[in-house]
């Protein structure tokens, strides 16, 4: 079992990302899949034709709200990590042919919940298990990750934008990880779609990380994604798809 996160900020093209790198693993065997979605905007779903609201499913936000602060006490005795992945896979885990999904939903309410937190990190620990590759699409920072999720990752994408600041975050992200204490094995640079190539050289160069390339822009994606189709039916052809797949491979991610 591998954890995979796709970070970055909004709009920079993680979750097509994640989405793409889903059908690859899909093709190459890297399957079964998890694919955790983090970001509060849940649009990975929407990505990959899954309407997880539509197939009766939760978010995990919800069912913590129903596990520990609206239910009574008619599960006591069972640990609390146990009744929220045990309510994870009743209602709240989508189980596809290719993969299975669970989006973590809008922020709940705010505070320090640190019960249903840790409940979380280890009902997760769990739950992850059966799985070859976890691919988790996550919103920019990662405190949240390591306060609900997990704080093991083995690769980590920070997939950046164009803006000037660019490098400026991709050094502050890094740093941030290991501030949060993460532990991961890889922290990769991937370019985003509208990243310009002119400032490949400079990434390496200024921030001393690994850049494992760049997203095609890609017109098929635009339309896929704003006409609802899965990006895992985008013809093999598509230059978004093989800039994906080069990225993948650079990563290693189906050699071991
Ligand atoms: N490779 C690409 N080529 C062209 N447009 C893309 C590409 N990737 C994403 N987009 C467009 O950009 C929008 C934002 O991408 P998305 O993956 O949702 O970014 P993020 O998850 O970082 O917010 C998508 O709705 C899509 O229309
Ligand atoms: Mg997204």
């Amino acid at each position: 079992m591998r954890i995979i996160v796709s970070m970055g900020r909004g709009g920079t093209g993680k979750t097509s990302f994640v989405a793409l790198m889903t059908k690859y693993l899909i093709q190459g065997g890297g399957t079964p899949i998890l694919l955790i979605d983090a970001d509060p905007d849940q649009s990975l779903g929407d990505f990959l034709g899954v309407d997880l609201y539509a197939e009766g499913k939760k978010t995990i936000s919800e069912l913590l709200i129903e596990t520990f602060l609206e239910s009574g006490g008619t599960t006591v005795g069972v640990p609390p990590w146990d009744r929220i992945e045990w309510k994870i896979w009743e209602s709240g885990l989508y189980e596809g042919e290719n993969f299975d999904l669970v989006a973590i939903g809008p922020k709940w309410v705010e505070g320090c919940y640190c019960l249903p937190n840790a409940a979380l990190k280890r009902a997760i620990e769990h739950l992850v298990k059966p799985y070859r590759n976890v691919i988790v699409d996550s919103p920019a920072g990662l405190e949240h990750l390591n306060r609900r999720i997990t704080s093991t990752v083995d690769t980590i994408f920070d997939v950046i934008d164009p803006s000037k600041k660019s490098l400026d975050h991709v050094m502050r992200a890094y740093r941030i990880v290991r501030e949060v204490k993460i532990n991961f094995r890889r922290f990769y640079v991937v370019g985003g779609y509208r990243f310009p190539e002119r400032l490949e050289p400079l990434v390496k160069e200024r921030t001393g990380l690994e850049y494992l390339g760049k997203i095609s822009f890609d017109r098929t994606v635009e339309e896929y994604t704003l006409s609802g189709k899965s990006l895992l039916e985008i013809p093999d052809s598509s230059p978004a798809y093989q800039s994906v797949k080069e990225i993948v491979d650079r990563a290693g991610l189906l050699r071991n």
